[in-house]
């Protein structure tokens, strides 16, 4: 028997710790998969994942620039993948539909409040950015019930856009939205949720956002502390964590939505901390 095939699709693709991660799902599972990395031209998103399933392909994760496409190309959607309007996990489901997942917001939950014990329910969150690495986090985030959460961006309209979208989702939370400058006051956990890191950048923030007990929390991960978790680190808060445990947790979100078995993941994100992958 064949092992059942998967891959994550993106552009560019090489440098993904994904193949990595999956192959260490399997062997603690002794699952039988392949999991490749798949480059995909940009003009050709749609007919690479056509011709992946058309093969007997069993699972696809998609990264950037590719996510949105995956969403508005499934005949199926999860519900939290239709408000995250955007897609990392692509299978067939069992009347042959493609459906896409996201696994994104579950994945920052699970390493906030699991692996690193920041609760997110009854605190004054803030979120920074609203792109659309945010807006695939929000529902999770929401469900979490935090007692208030303000998303604040550079450009203040997509901000005061996604407070709207999400205004059902956020019940009895507080939900506000607004540029860069707008939060007021202490909150308890501050998430990044900006490409600024990328570029060694930091949106403008006002030091007294951070208290002794403010925890930060970068979604992109770095071998070094990032620009963000420096800031709050010197402006008094508590050294915060990069993505990389988000970035293993939304890998078995997805292992768990294909296989049904939900991997050990501490070792994982031990493992790609010490610089394995
Ligand atoms: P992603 O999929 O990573 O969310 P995106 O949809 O392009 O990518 O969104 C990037 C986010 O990072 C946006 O919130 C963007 O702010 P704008 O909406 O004003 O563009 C934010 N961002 C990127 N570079 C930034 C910088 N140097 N300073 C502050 N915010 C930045």
């Amino acid at each position: 028997m064949t092992d059942d095939l998967y891959a994550v699709v993106g552009n560019p693709i090489s440098h993904s710790k994904s193949p990595w991660i999956h192959s260490r799902f399997a062997a603690q599972a002794g699952e039988a998969i392949e999991y490749t990395a798949i480059q995909a031209p940009l003009e050709k998103f749609a007919d690479t994942v056509e011709a992946f399933f058309s093969r007997g392909g069993k699972g696809l994760n998609v990264t950037v620039p590719f996510k949105q496409e995956a969403w508005a190309m499934a005949t199926r959607r999860t519900q939290r993948a239709e408000k995250a309007g955007a897609a990392n996990t692509l299978f067939i489901d069992s009347e042959g539909s493609l459906t896409a997942d996201n696994t994104d917001g579950k994945g920052l939950v699970q390493d906030l409040t699991v692996n690193n014990q920041i609760e997110l329910a009854g605190k004054r969150v803030l979120i920074l950015g609203a792109g659309g690495a945010v807006r695939g986090v929000l529902g999770p985030v929401l469900a979490e019930r935090p007692a208030a959460l303000f998303i604040a961006n550079r450009t203040p309209t997509k901000a005061a856009q996604l407070v709207e979208l999400f205004r059902t989702e956020a019940g009895e939370t507080v939900l506000g939205g607004g540029g860069s400058t707008d939060p007021e006051g202490v909150f308890d956990v501050i998430i990044n949720g900006t490409s600024a890191s990328l570029q060694g950048d930091l949106p403008p923030l006002s030091s007294e956002l951070v208290g002794p007990a403010t925890q930060g929390y970068d979604m992109m991960y770095s071998h070094e502390v990032t620009p963000f978790n420096r800031w709050i680190r010197d402006h008094g808060g508590k050294l915060g964590t990069d993505g990389v445990g988000m970035l293993v947790e939304q890998a078995a979100e997805s292992f768990h939505v294909w296989r049904g078995i939900r991997p050990d993941t501490a070792p994982v994100i031990a493992a790609l901390r010490s610089g394995a992958g």
